[in-house]
């Protein structure tokens, strides 16, 4: 893989799942990775391990809900680790709901998180990718926003507004050398799948997976290997698109 090693790379939501997977990856690649996430013991657990391991990791407790919270954790990844220059826009939450009763609440709490998170994860990070005039944005989106989900409107709603904000955030930085892509995994085994799993909210993950042409479900290892190929100079033709790494549950 053509990869500059040296990038910083910011991966919010990184203490679990798909983040965790994809700051293993970077970070087992030599790059300087800051892990952003609100479960502080898991963010300590995991970047220990990193650290222990021989990475340069930097673990932040950041709700990138909060925009105060992200530029501060920012201000500490630029004075610990140097400029960003890769961002993975992961952190997430999937809470299932009747959409006829859903609260306000839970509607905006929904938006605030995947879709304004994304918002405040990418804004202040392009000055830094804007200077050095390279830059990569992968945003994790999700199937529930093409071909929608039972019980799971706010989500979907959510998940395709960061797709739209993709492309044109694709058509916008791609002037200054910066590459905006997003991956709308399908079934992911995480934490997160499986206590949809133990809530009885969907079906066994190994259920799910026989309507999947390739019959597993992707792992975190999965999406973090796509992300790393977006994030390289090989990738450097490639903005504006869904890159489905789903097994070939949505064509
Ligand atoms: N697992 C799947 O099957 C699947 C499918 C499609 C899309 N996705 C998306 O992938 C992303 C990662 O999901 P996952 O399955 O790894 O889940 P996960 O719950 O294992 O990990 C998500 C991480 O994001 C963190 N997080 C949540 N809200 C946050 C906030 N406000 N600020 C900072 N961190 C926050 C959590 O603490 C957690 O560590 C999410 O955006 C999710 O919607 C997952």
């Amino acid at each position: 893989m053509t990869i500059n090693s040296k990038r910083v790379v910011v991966v919010t939501g990184g203490a679990s799942g798909i983040g965790l997977g994809i700051s293993k990856l970077f970070a087992a690649s030599g790059h300087p990775v800051a892990m952003l996430d609100m479960q502080e013991a898991a963010l300590e657990r995991e970047s220990a391990a990193l650290a222990a391991a021989g990475a340069k990791v930097l673990g932040l407790k950041t709700d990138v809900s909060d925009r105060g919270q992200v530029e501060a954790a920012y201000a500490a990844v630029r004075k610990t680790l140097g400029p960003i220059a890769i961002v993975i826009a992961n952190a997430g939450i999937s809470v299932s709901a009747d959409f006829r009763t859903l609260s306000i609440e839970a509607w905006q709490r929904m938006i605030d998180v995947n879709l304004t998170g994304v918002f405040h994860t990418l804004q202040p990070a392009i000055a830094d990718m804007a200077d050095a005039k390279w830059g990569r944005i992968v945003t994790i989106s999700s199937q529930a926003a093409q071909s929608g989900a039972q019980d799971r409107a706010h989500y979907a709603a959510s998940k395709g507004g960061v797709i739209g904000l993709t492309r044109s955030l694709a058509r916008e930085l791609a002037p200054l050398g910066i590459t905006v892509n997003t991956i709308p995994p399908s079934l992911v085994d995480t934490p997160l799948a499986r206590a949809g799993e133990a809530a009885g909210q969907v079906p066994p993950l190994e259920v799910i997976a026989q309507m999947i042409p390739i019959q597993r479900p992707g792992t975190p290892e999965d999406i973090a290997n796509a992300c790393e190929f977006l994030c390289s100079d090989k990738a450097s033709y490639i903005t504006g698109q869904e890159i489905n790494v789903n097994g070939g549950s949505w064509m």
